[in-house]
């Protein structure tokens, strides 16, 4: 097995024996610019316990880090927090090759496996508040259904006060380093929030009863180790208040406005609409659909007021790029937006109440009624442009306690 793929020592009797993706950048529809890491875990325990395992092509990676510490054969129990294929992708060949004692899933997480791998049984169901002796040390099982899938749990060793989180406070940033504290801050913040953004939104109430529960277990807590990006060992409450608030989606003063164009007219009446909004108080980020990934503008809606989309008329539709955005949004729940619509047009204009439609449909409250201009803007659009902006920059500065 190759020497070059060592483990990496997180605590006297956990390592981390995962495998990093350098080169992904779409991750179910999710832009991953900085790659990935699939995180598993291998407890030195008298039980010795493989917490997740990795995605398929990276076995022999993750089979190499282990053997770095232990032979593989040696893995009594494995556990499995998370059955998406990033993380169990490589299950049933790990099973065949190191022949654990048990595996052990949620309830719904033996079914998810079944479903997947079509294993014949075999997964041992643990509930939720269940501890798991390892011998010398304790697994706490912890169900986290629906963060972000009906069979998430997370497991807390005892004794060396680490929570293995899953999905859970994690991010794709593929690096050398395995400490959050290695790496920048801001870079890890864009990261947190574009993997919140994009995968943990539609649950944000889950989120908030999940860092609720954790306070009152009050766990002492050394380490967040995650499934994907780095560690966390200090200042752990910074993750989990970043999340806390991110799920909360208090309304703030920032406005993405996102459109696609096909002459120039609707980018006239975007730019248009941005000065009014800056005019009326909000931070404006505009996001032309042809530059910017779904991902990114979700990234931005994270910690915005209000969503602006503005789509030209094409055979009675929508551009597609802007369907794509807003089914992507759609299906992401984000609540306490502001939202319009705009757009030009050439004869039948429906783009417009189309997108209308949609943010209607997502409860997006209508800061202005929906603007269509006949081709090209002139100076009296655009004003109506810029007054739109203006007014939902406005209304945008007072739900976030302006002015
Ligand atoms: Fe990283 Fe939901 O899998």
């Amino acid at each position: 097995m190759s020497q070059a793929f060592q483990a990496a020592k997180l605590t006297d009797r956990v390592y981390w024996v995962g495998a990093i993706d350098w080169a992904i950048r779409d991750f179910h529809g999710y832009a991953t610019r900085r790659g990935t890491t699939y995180n598993a875990y291998l407890v030195l325990a008298d039980k010795v316990t493989l917490v997740d395992t990795v995605k398929a092509p990276f076995m022999g990676e993750m089979m190499a880090r282990i053997a770095s510490v232990v032979e593989p054969a040696k893995i009594d129990y494995i556990i499995s927090n998370h059955s998406e294929m990033d993380h169990s992708g490589c299950l049933p060949q790990t099973i065949t090759a190191v022949r654990p004692e048990k595996v052990f899933a949620s309830a719904n997480g033996a079914k998810a496996l079944e479903a997947h791998f079509h294993l014949g049984g075999g997964v041992t169901p643990v509930k939720d508040g269940e501890t798991l002796g390892l011998g010398n040390l304790n697994a706490t099982f912890v169900e986290t259904r629906m963060l972000h899938w009906p069979d998430s749990m997370v497991t807390y060793l005892a004794e060396e006060q680490v929570l293995f989180s899953q999905d859970g406070f994690g991010q794709h940033l593929a690096s050398t380093e395995r400490f959050a504290d290695e790496i920048p801050r801001d870079v890890l913040r864009h990261e947190a929030a574009k993997y919140y953004a994009n995968i943990l939104l539609p649950y944000s109430n889950l989120v908030t009863k999940l860092v609720a529960k954790l306070g009152q277990l009050n766990l002492p807590l050394k380490m967040i180790a995650s499934d994907h990006g780095p560690v966390y060992r200090k200042d752990l409450g910074w993750i989990v208040d970043l999340w806390a608030g991110w799920a909360e989606q208090k309304p703030t003063a920032g406005a993405v406005v996102a459109f696609d164009t096909m002459w120039g007219s609707t980018a006239l009446m975007a730019r248009a609409i941005a000065e009014g909004l800056a005019a009326g108080g909000a931070a404006v980020k505009v996001m032309p659909l042809q530059a910017c990934h779904r991902s990114d503008v979700v990234t931005e809606l994270l910690e915005a007021g209000a969503l602006l989309v503005g789509s030209p008329t094409i055979n009675n539709q929508m551009f597609p790029t802007v369907a794509d955005l807003l089914c992507y949004v759609e299906g992401l729940k984000p609540r306490n937006k502001l939202g319009a619509a705009f757009g030009s047009y050439g004869w039948s204009g429906e783009a417009v109440a189309r997108i209308q439609e949609s943010l209607d449909r997502m409860k997006i409250e209508r800061a202005a009624e929906g603007l269509k201009i006949h081709y090209v803007p002139d100076d009296a659009a655009l004003a109506q442009c810029r007054t739109l902006g203006e007014t939902v920059g406005q209304a945008l500065a007072r739900r976030a306690g302006g002015p």
